[in-house]
Formats: C-alpha cells, structure tokens, sequence
C-alpha cells in the first residue's frame, strides 16, 4: 500500500486487509499516514484483531502505549535475531504480528521474512526423514531465565517479566497454566521445559504444511551465558537435531529469505501462522515497535 490514508480505510477495509494477510502471509504499508505509536494503536483497534499480552515471550521489551503496543526485542543491535515465528515455544503464539518503525536506523536493521510453506518444502527435500520427525514427534524447548532482565542477551527476559509476575508463587502458577516443568537454580535463576509442541502445522487457507515452531531460534539464537542453542530444543523422542543437516537447511533457507528495510512510518503486518521473522544487525538508533494478536475479535 502506498499513499496516505486515515484510520477510516482500515476500519473500512480491515476484513478486507485481513483475508489478504492470511493468504500472502505479510502486508507492508509504506507512506499511510501512520506516524506515532498512538496512531499505529488506532490501527489495530480499526481492524478486528483481539489484543493479546505478551506473556511467555523470551525477548527484553518495554511497553510504549497502555494497551497493546511495545518495543520490538531491545537485545543488542550488533547481534542478529534468527528467524522465528511468534512465541511458537509456548502452547499459545499469537496469530498476527504487527511491526511499526518509529525510528529507522543508519544503516542494516531490516526484517527478514521467510514462508513457513516454503520452509517446510525446503526441510522436506534437504532431509525428508528430519522433516517427517519433526511433524510426528514435536519439539521441546528447555530455557533458563534470569533473576533480573539482562539486556546482553537475546533472549534475556527475567522470570518475573517473562511471566508478568512479581513473586515465585505467581510464577509457578503461570509455568502450571502453560504446561511448563521447571526448576529453581542458584540465584534466584530459573530453568523451564515446555510441553512437547508441534513442530509442523496445517495451514487450513493454503491446504499446506508449515515449520511453524521456534527451531531456528533457539537451535542459532539461544545463545547466552546461561544457554547453548544446540541443547535448547529437542525432539519429542529426546534427541537432539542433527547439526549438519539441519545447517544445511539453515544454509538453502539464508538464499530464499526476504528482507524489509525500514523507512519511518512504515507498518509491517504478519500471519504469524505462515511467515518467519528475523532482525539483521544494525547501526543508529533504530526503534520498531510491536504488538501481537489473536485470531478471533
Ligand atoms: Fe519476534
């Protein structure tokens, strides 16, 4: 979309934009008139997307506006994030993301965009027995927590704002409702395990297979002083992913990527169903902010 519009085309055109999203999986607006959090919030509201909160996220956010909107992951802008789709390591991903750049950087700092369709086929003929366990078996992700949000790492929410909590009572009983295991280290850090989740989902407008989880990120993103990405995920049976197929794999997708880069103003809408993001690394002061939905509303 191009061109200056007001919150009336999207409360207008919302069902309309919505279908879309769920066909090509992203839509980019560029030069509409968006031009604070305020109005990106206005948008949102416009079209029938149901809010959700950002709870069992791994990435260190503030909250810009009251309601639905935050940072993107504030982690260093020297470090890539890898592609992932939306708190796929927790038993609720949001159907939709939203992007929107308040401020651009000087130089890199586009999004990646991968279709998880096409990511599956991909799997499917690098290593079609790889593909065929993920679908049957699922993954399991393994993740320990800080005590206090450490903004060094990409992944390093604490436990209190991981869970929106204060105490460890309350953080126990949010783990509870998620399905999580887990367990209390030495200062005050925390270790979880997810259920076993699927791995490879159905999308029901295309008919096809996607790799809709959080592979990628945690086997090359989940990286800090209290994890190792390789033992972050395993399959359902236990085992770990084969790293040189599964490099392979990372290596064809790098070919077939898409990149966005940021203009100001610009408002980027996922499906999160169908489509992976990533953060290239960049220089200058880049601030893009995010919110996150559901399906029905
Ligand atoms: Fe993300």
């Amino acid at each position: 979309r191009d061109g200056p519009v007001g919150v009336e085309y999207f409360l207008e055109h919302g069902a309309a934009l919505k279908q879309e999203l769920k066909e090509k999986g992203a839509l980019l607006f560029r030069g509409c008139g968006v031009n604070s959090a305020e109005d990106f919030e206005a948008v949102l509201d416009a079209v029938p997307f149901e809010n959700m909160p950002y709870l069992g996220g791994a990435a260190p956010r503030r909250q810009i506006t009251h309601r639905r909107i935050m940072t993107a992951n504030e982690s260093p802008p020297d470090e890539k994030i890898p592609l992932h789709h939306e708190m796929a390591q927790t038993r609720q991903p949001p159907d939709y993301i939203f992007f929107y750049c308040d401020t651009a950087p000087i130089s890199g700092g586009a999004t990646t965009l991968f279709d998880s369709r096409a990511a599956f086929d991909l799997l499917n003929l690098v290593d079609q027995s790889l593909a065929a366990q993920l679908e049957t078996q699922g993954v399991r992700y393994t993740r320990v927590m800080p005590a206090v949000t450490d903004p060094a790492s990409p992944i390093g929410r604490s436990w209190q704002e991981t869970f929106l909590v204060e105490t460890k009572p309350e953080a126990e009983r949010v783990m509870q409702g998620q399905g999580l295991r887990w367990q209390w280290l030495d200062g005050d850090e925390l270790r979880t395990e997810s259920p076993v989740l699927p791995a490879i989902r159905l999308d029901p407008v295309s008919g096809r297979k996607t790799f809709f989880n959080s592979v990628i990120a945690a086997f090359t993103g989940w990286n800090d002083t209290r994890n190792v990405g390789q033992r972050a995920v395993q399959l359902g049976g236990g085992a770990y992913l084969p790293s040189a197929v599964f490099e392979q794999f990372l290596d064809r997708a790098a070919t077939e990527v898409v990149n966005v880069p940021w203009q100001v103003g610009d408002m980027l809408w996922l499906d999160n169903r169908l489509v992976m993001h990533a953060r290239q690394p960049f220089e200058g002061p880049r601030q893009i902010y995010t919110a996150i939905a559901l399906e029905s509303g």
